[in-house]
């Protein structure tokens, strides 16, 4: 077994019925995640035909490749997203190829079978085309041609590497368990690299099943897992002493993968800390008790969300303040960040009133954005206001005299303190003087007029939302 230095799998070795138990259910898993034959020939075919119509479409010394998870076989059953490179040649001007790239993604649409071609601006521009009738979206992005990632010319170049990496290294039984590895990380939610879930990509999965060997290897060492943790895994070796910390430092990061196609690059980069702590949380779960149940997390239904939101509420003798808004049709990363950015303004202006949440969660789902908190009961009825020294004769006597003798003044060393009736008796007289544009700033893409405050009750289609960004958020492993 490979097991890095600081990661000794011995306290996680599995008795031989467990360890049994383990690979029948990632056998179980695999059979429900991987595509059927006809899917991927089904997929393949699609791919194929696409990029005849690009080669058409393109000058000859334009190569087309396909690329993702597809290419490596690690895509899951039911993935619809198959990823087109168009790699010009490095001779190719940036705006040439970005013209002549896009231009071909839109000319080979068919309207007559419902295809629809729109332009994506990621860090480089991309066609994704969309085949209503299939259900499948395709990027198409335009990149140069390299061999090393020193000759890159974009960001996007680096994946043809990857490719190359993937089908070189891995077996195919070991891209079964990429497979199973990304489903696993998906029902735990920390699958995917974008903001929202700062979790693991896929590309990523497969380098840590390259250098751990099989998903249940990862597993272990996953449940054994010690920051500071540097995956070197072009070498498969875990690295340690000087070598790690100069890597530390580098990537300003206690969990890196380095990129074995581009030394620059942590492709950890995006996985926070607590989806690296529930990673591995997750994984002592399932080797303690392998079995479907540990693997799914199950017991995360959201039906009857009201009525569990409720009863989680009462149980902590509090209440869910949520505010619910549309949310701007713009990049769903950004959305995101300003999602956080007013779930902490609004947390922190909660908290400094006397009513620190217990609990603040947030969720986006398409166009509908919330942040709710689950807040103790208690009406404030006067609140402690931090005056001047005493020792600042005019700034003292403002303070005292504003209190018109209503108003209990004490002292602190030299510090004046006054008792008055709070500005807020409730959460809720809160978040709607914030709504009247009074209060916290709103990030700049958010708008007021869509926003509507929910105190406990509340629609069933919020309360589901609500709920599922708190059983995201719970932590139920029996580790
Ligand atoms: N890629 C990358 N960094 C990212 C996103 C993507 O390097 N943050 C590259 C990777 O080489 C990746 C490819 O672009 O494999 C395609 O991206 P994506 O479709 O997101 O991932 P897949 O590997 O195809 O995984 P999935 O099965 O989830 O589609
Ligand atoms: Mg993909």
């Amino acid at each position: 077994m490979h097991v890095g230095a600081s990661m000794k799998a011995v306290d996680y070795a599995l008795s031989r019925s467990k360890s049994r138990r383990l690979d029948a259910v990632v056998e179980a898993m695999l059979r429900e995640v991987k595509p059927s034959e006809r899917e991927i020939r089904d997929t393949t075919r699609m791919a194929n035909e696409l990029m005849g119509r690009l080669k058409g479409a393109l000058p000859r010394n334009v190569e087309i490749i396909l690329a993702g998870s597809i290419a490596r076989g690690t895509q899951m059953s039911g993935n619809t997203d198959i990823d087109i490179f168009l790699l010009f040649p490095k001779s190719a001007a940036k705006d040439e190829l970005e013209r002549k790239g896009l231009s071909a993604a839109r000319s080979i649409i068919d309207t007559k079978k419902n295809e629809r071609c729109e332009v994506k601006y990621a860090e480089h521009p991309y066609a994704r085309l969309s085949l209503e009738d299939m259900g499948i979206t395709v990027d198409v992005v335009p990149a140069y041609r390299i061999a090393k990632a020193d000759e890159m010319g974009t960001a996007v170049d680096r994946t043809q590497l990857h490719n190359e990496f993937v089908i070189a290294h891995m077996t195919q039984k070991q891209r079964d368990a990429v497979r199973v590895m990304k489903a696993f990380l998906d029902r735990h939610g920390i699958y995917g690299a974008e903001a929202m879930t700062e979790g693991f990509s896929g590309y990523l999965c497969e380098l840590l099943v390259h250098h751990y060997g099989s998903f249940q290897q990862a597993v272990a060492a996953f449940a054994a897992a010690k920051t500071p943790l540097v995956i070197d895994p072009e070498k498969r070796a875990v690295m340690t002493g000087a070598a790690a910390s100069a890597q530390i430092k580098k990537f300003n990061s206690a969990f890196i993968v380095i990129d074995p196609t581009d030394s620059d690059r942590n492709v950890a980069a995006n996985v926070s800390p607590d989806s690296l702590a529930r990673a591995s949380l997750a994984s002592r779960a399932l080797l303690r008790n392998p079995g479907k149940g540990t693997f799914n997390r199950a017991g995360h239904s959201d039906v009857g969300a009201r009525g569990r939101l409720s009863s989680l509420a009462k149980g902590l003798g509090a209440s869910v303040y949520v505010v619910n808004f549309v949310a701007p049709d713009i990049a769903e990363d950004i959305i995101w960040q300003q999602l956080k950015r007013l779930s902490v303004r609004l947390g922190t202006a909660l908290g400094s009133n006397g009513f620190t949440p217990l609990m603040s969660l947030q969720r986006l789902h398409e166009r509908d954005a919330l942040v709710a908190f689950i807040v103790r009961d208690a009406l404030i009825k006067a609140e402690l206001a931090k005056g001047p020294s005493a020792f600042m004769a005019e700034a003292a006597s403002r303070f005292i005299r504003a209190r018109k003798g209503n108003g209990l003044v004490s002292l602190e060393g030299d510090r004046l303190y006054a008792i008055r009736p709070p500005r807020f008796r409730t959460p809720k007289e809160l978040l709607q003087k914030f709504l009247t544009g009074r209060g916290a700033e709103l990030p700049s893409h958010l708008k007021r007029k869509s926003m509507r405050i929910y105190v406990n009750s509340m629609p069933e289609s919020i309360a589901r939302l609500v709920y599922q960004a708190y059983a995201a958020r719970k932590l139920d492993y029996k580790v």
